[in-house]
């Protein structure tokens, strides 16, 4: 699994005049293969896994995956590290689901044959089989995330970062996720509301108001969060 490192991590936005901290202090290593990540709307949950494949740089602090610097060698960890995003309909960049999940392959150099035989592993690995050619964006919810989850397995991540997976799912595909999830090979760090889809995890941390407020097993941070609410 690849190692993730916080060191002193904080993160202002510019806001007004001044700026705001969103992220507060946070010192972190993280081994684990699935790693879920909890916590109140505004806590700094996303800004944290944005941070993980350099989509948003700290403003004081490293980061570290498998010991690359997010902010130095930013391309070399997004080669690593997959990010699925909340609205699926964001990450849709091609017309057809096979040329979507094709197109993350692009700057591989990949012979076509090869692209091909992975575009379909892909296909029938998330159940898109029978929608190879069809409009991507007219799949339902459930299948759009499958889809965004494909596009990003198929180029092979040692990391794979999912912000809030199913809050636009049903309960069908909710699970539908929890099961590729549970399958995955990869290191998964999943930031979720949905705190019955880490409950299986092997280790959760609980953001509050910007700092890391728990860390430890689910049971444990679920019931810290709770307390945090009450
Ligand atoms: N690009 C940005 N510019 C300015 N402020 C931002 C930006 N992104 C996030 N913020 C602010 O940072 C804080 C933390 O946001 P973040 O999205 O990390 O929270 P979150 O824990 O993911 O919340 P939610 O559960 O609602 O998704 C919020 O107050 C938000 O308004
Ligand atoms: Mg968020």
């Amino acid at each position: 699994m690849p190692v993730i490192e916080l060191d002193h991590v904080s993160h202002a936005f510019a806001e007004g005049v001044g700026s705001r901290l969103v992220v507060d202090d946070v010192t972190l290593t993280l081994t684990e293969q699935r790693i879920g990540v909890i916590g109140a709307n505004g806590s700094g949950k996303s800004t944290f896994a944005r941070m993980l494949n350099a989509l948003v740089i700290p403003t004081t602090g490293k980061v570290r995956v498998d010991g690359l610097d997010t902010a130095s060698e930013a391309r070399a960890v997004r080669r690593r590290v997959g990010f699925c995003f909340t609205d699926p309909d964001a990450q849709i960049v091609m017309p057809t689901v096979a040329e979507d999940i094709a197109f993350g392959l692009r700057r591989r150099r990949l012979a076509p044959a090869e692209v091909a035989a992975r575009v379909d592993a892909a296909l029938g690995s998330y159940g898109l089989d029978a929608h190879r050619d069809h409009p991507a964006h007219l799949l339902s919810g459930g299948q759009k995330q499958l889809l965004a989850l494909a596009s990003v397995l198929v180029t092979e991540p040692d990391l794979v970062v999912m912000d809030e997976p199913t809050t636009l799912l049903d309960l069908a595909n909710t699970e539908r996720i929890r099961t590729v999830v549970r399958g995955l090979a990869q290191q998964v760090v999943l930031v979720t509301h949905d705190l019955d889809l880490v409950d299986d995890f092997d280790r959760v941390i609980v953001f509050h108001e910007g700092r890391l407020a728990f860390d430890g097993s689910p049971g444990t941070a679920v019931a810290h969060y709770r307390a945090l609410v009450r």
